[in-house]
């Protein structure tokens, strides 16, 4: 990033302080009634987007100058760009969070106490409930909001630790769920909600539903180190980290909204737990798309593993304290696939380079292929299921002239990507994999929503008919 380049040029300038304008008229007109905290989420949103963008802005050579930064490896002259970029979408999309809480939550509070705080105001409990009505919260989902907010700051400070220390994989994957642990915490003492519904092939079995006890919370867990660890594997390229996080943001948006009136019966059991996310998600999104602006190729910076486990940890929260968990990994599926297909790779069971990114070829500007060489040939059997796959077309090998394996191409989905439509540009790479996460996340939520009542005795579209 060059010196003139950290300046915001005159259009960038004035278009974000009118965007900043717009948010400080819609939260100053939401103090007039009883304003609407979604309108001002909104807007909080669009403020997070102009801070941010101009911050990661002007901050570039700061973190250059602390030794954050990564070479380019994708461009002939690898240029050196400023890393940990996520670091700022964290700090801002955290702050704008905390000061969001007064509008969902306020009404109730004072409702609630006789306004100075004093709980010894007997209030009818049908007082308070008439204060209530979509977009508002009980004041006991402020518990679980602060769990989410706690949850997010550790996962941001362990992930500044890892960007900072380069810790080795076989340590980083279980930062997560140290992340997720006042989550879990909370969700522990606030909920302890631990019962499953049984989808109903297995309910003459098990019942309509059944209680997993701990293995709930090691199923969270599980969630809360999938989701971050891989959004950071399937990344390398640029634009593709933030891309991919975004693509899920909105998916999981419209899934939200299909929960909310007026496209469901009112009220709706899961509409706070909705709405809940939504909140979640809108300044994510606001932030994620002013990085997008600096990452997208040609990179002017990089998100570093901070952004990653960043926005992972956003949809574990989302996700858990929203009880849509199971939705959420549907829409992880590029993600996981990536994952299962690297695991020979993560097991070592094939070699692992440090990095496995596409390799770029200065001749023609492409992406090619990246190889992991063998020193010594496999083994026969990793050899022999090596050359099927390379058969099926599922991983490229190289062998010297007594047939035996010298290298094979990286397992990873952007490797397996170029391997079957050929090498191309880093740009056109990255819209691929947008387009696949979107169309499997599409895909997945018209199944879920579409099928579900096969298996499941109800869903949002037929709540009140079913119960
Ligand atoms: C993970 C992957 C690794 C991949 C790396 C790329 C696993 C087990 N690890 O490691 O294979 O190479 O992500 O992010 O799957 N970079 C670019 N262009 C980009 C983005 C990153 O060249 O658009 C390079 C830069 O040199 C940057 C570095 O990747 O400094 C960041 O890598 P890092 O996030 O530290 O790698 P890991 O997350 O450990
Ligand atoms: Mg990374």
């Amino acid at each position: 990033m060059t010196p003139s380049s950290t300046n915001l040029s005159r259009t960038e300038a004035w278009s974000l302080l009118a965007l900043v304008g717009v948010s400080v008229a819609i939260v100053a007109n939401s103090f007039h009634g009883d304003g609407e905290p979604l309108m001002v989420s909104i807007a909080f949103s669009v403020f997070a987007f102009s801070a941010t963008y101009s911050l990661i802005r002007w901050l570039g050579p700061s973190f250059m100058k602390v030794g954050l930064k990564g070479k380019d490896m994708a461009k002939a002259k690898r240029p050196e760009i400023p890393e940990t970029m996520g670091a700022v979408c964290a700090v801002v999309y955290l702050l704008v969070l905390i000061a969001f809480i007064p509008f969902p939550f306020y009404k109730d509070i004072v409702a609630a106490t006789s306004g100075g705080g004093n709980r010894d105001v007997v209030q009818v409990v049908e007082h308070v409930e008439m204060g209530r009505y979509l977009h508002r919260f009980p004041h006991n989902k402020l518990a679980s909001y602060l769990s989410g907010v706690l949850s997010l700051q550790a996962i941001v400070l362990l992930g500044i630790g890892d960007d900072l220390l380069d810790i080795r994989w076989r340590h980083k994957v279980l930062i997560p769920a140290f992340g997720a642990f006042p989550m879990l915490i909370v969700y522990f003492v606030d909920f302890g909600v631990t019962q499953v519904v049984v989808p109903m092939p297995l309910q003459p079995y098990l019942g309509e539903i059944i209680n997993l006890g701990w293995l709930y919370y090691a199923y969270m867990a599980a969630v809360a180190i999938f989701c971050p660890n891989s959004i950071n594997m399937l990344a390398g390229i640029n634009g593709v980290e933030v891309s991919q996080s975004l693509v899920i943001a909105v998916l999981l948006l419209i899934n939200d909204s299909l929960y909310l009136s007026p496209f469901t019966p009112y009220p709706h059991p899961a509409m706070d737990s909705h709405l809940f996310s939504i909140y979640f998600l809108l300044p994510f999104i606001g932030v994620s798309l002013a990085l997008l602006f600096h990452n997208w190729y040609p990179s002017k910076v990089f998100v570093g593993d901070t952004y990653c486990y960043f926005a992972g940890m956003v949809f574990v929260v989302v996700g858990i304290l929203g009880h849509f968990s199971k939705t959420l990994l549907l829409l992880f599926i590029p993600q996981m696939f990536n994952f299962l297909y690297s695991c020979p790779q993560l097991f070592h069971i094939i070699p692992c380079p440090r990095h496995r990114l596409p390799k770029f070829n200065a001749v023609t500007g492409l992406l090619e292929n990246s190889v992991t060489e063998w020193a010594h040939p496999p083994p026969a059997l990793i050899s022999a299921i090596l050359k099927i796959l390379n058969h099926l077309r599922l991983i490229g090998i190289k062998t010297n002239t007594k047939g035996e394996i010298i290298e094979s191409t990286n397992l990873t989905l952007l490797n397996l990507w170029i391997l079957w439509f050929g090498p191309m540009k880093e740009d056109r790479l990255a819209l691929h994999i947008v387009l696949l996460q979107s169309a499997c996340g599409l895909l997945a939520l018209f199944v879920r929503h579409r099928m579900a009542l096969l298996v499941f005795p109800s869903d949002n579209r037929n709540f009140l008919s079913s119960v």
